[in-house]
C-alpha cells in the first residue's frame, strides 16, 4: 500500500510537470525570425537541388529567386531589435541588392544560376558571421 501511495504521488507530479512543459512549449507561438530564416533556406536549397540536376530554365529559377527577394524584405522586421543596427541593415540591404541582380539579369544557364546562388550564399554568410552566434 505505501509503494502505491509513493508511485502515485510520483506519477501525479510528474504528470503535472510534464503538462506544465508542454502547454508552455504550445505557447511559444510562432517564430518570426526562425520562419524567415528557414524560408530563406529552403529555397536556397531549392536553387543548389536545380543546379545539381541541371534544372535552370528560368521556370526553374526565377520563383525561388522572387521568394527570396521577397522574404528578404522581412529581415529586418522579424529581428525586431536589430532594426535599428545600421550594419544588419546594410547587410540585410545588400542581401535584397544581390537577389535584384539575380533577378533582372535572370541567369541563361546553370553556371551563371550557380554564380548567383554563391553571390548570394556570401551575403547570407556576411550578416550571420556578424549576428548569428
Ligand atoms: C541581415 C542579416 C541576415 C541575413 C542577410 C541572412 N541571415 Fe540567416 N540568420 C540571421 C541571424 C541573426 C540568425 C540567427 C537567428 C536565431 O538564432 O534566432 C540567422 C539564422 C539563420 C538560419 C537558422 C535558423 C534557425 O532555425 O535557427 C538559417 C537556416 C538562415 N539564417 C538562413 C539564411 C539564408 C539562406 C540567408 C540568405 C539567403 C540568410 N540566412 C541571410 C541573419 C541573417
Amino acid at each position: 500500500m505505501k509503494n502505491f501511495v509513493i508511485t502515485f504521488a510520483v506519477a501525479f507530479v510528474l504528470g503535472i510537470a510534464l503538462t506544465a512543459v508542454g502547454i508552455n512549449y504550445l505557447n511559444q507561438g510562432p517564430d518570426y525570425p526562425k520562419g524567415v530564416m528557414t524560408v530563406m533556406g529552403m529555397k536556397m536549397s531549392a536553387l543548389k537541388n536545380n543546379i545539381q540536376q541541371n534544372r535552370c530554365a528560368p521556370t526553374d529559377i526565377i520563383p525561388h529567386l522572387q521568394t527570396l527577394r521577397y522574404v528578404g524584405n522581412d529581415i529586418e522586421a522579424a529581428f525586431g531589435e536589430m532594426s535599428d543596427n545600421e550594419q544588419f541593415i546594410r547587410y540585410a540591404s545588400d542581401f535584397r541588392a544581390t537577389a535584384d541582380g539575380a533577378l533582372t539579369v535572370p541567369a541563361a544557364n546553370c553556371a551563371a544560376a550557380e554564380a548567383a546562388l554563391s553571390r548570394m550564399g556570401k551575403a547570407c554568410e556576411n550578416c550571420h558571421r556578424d549576428y548569428k552566434n
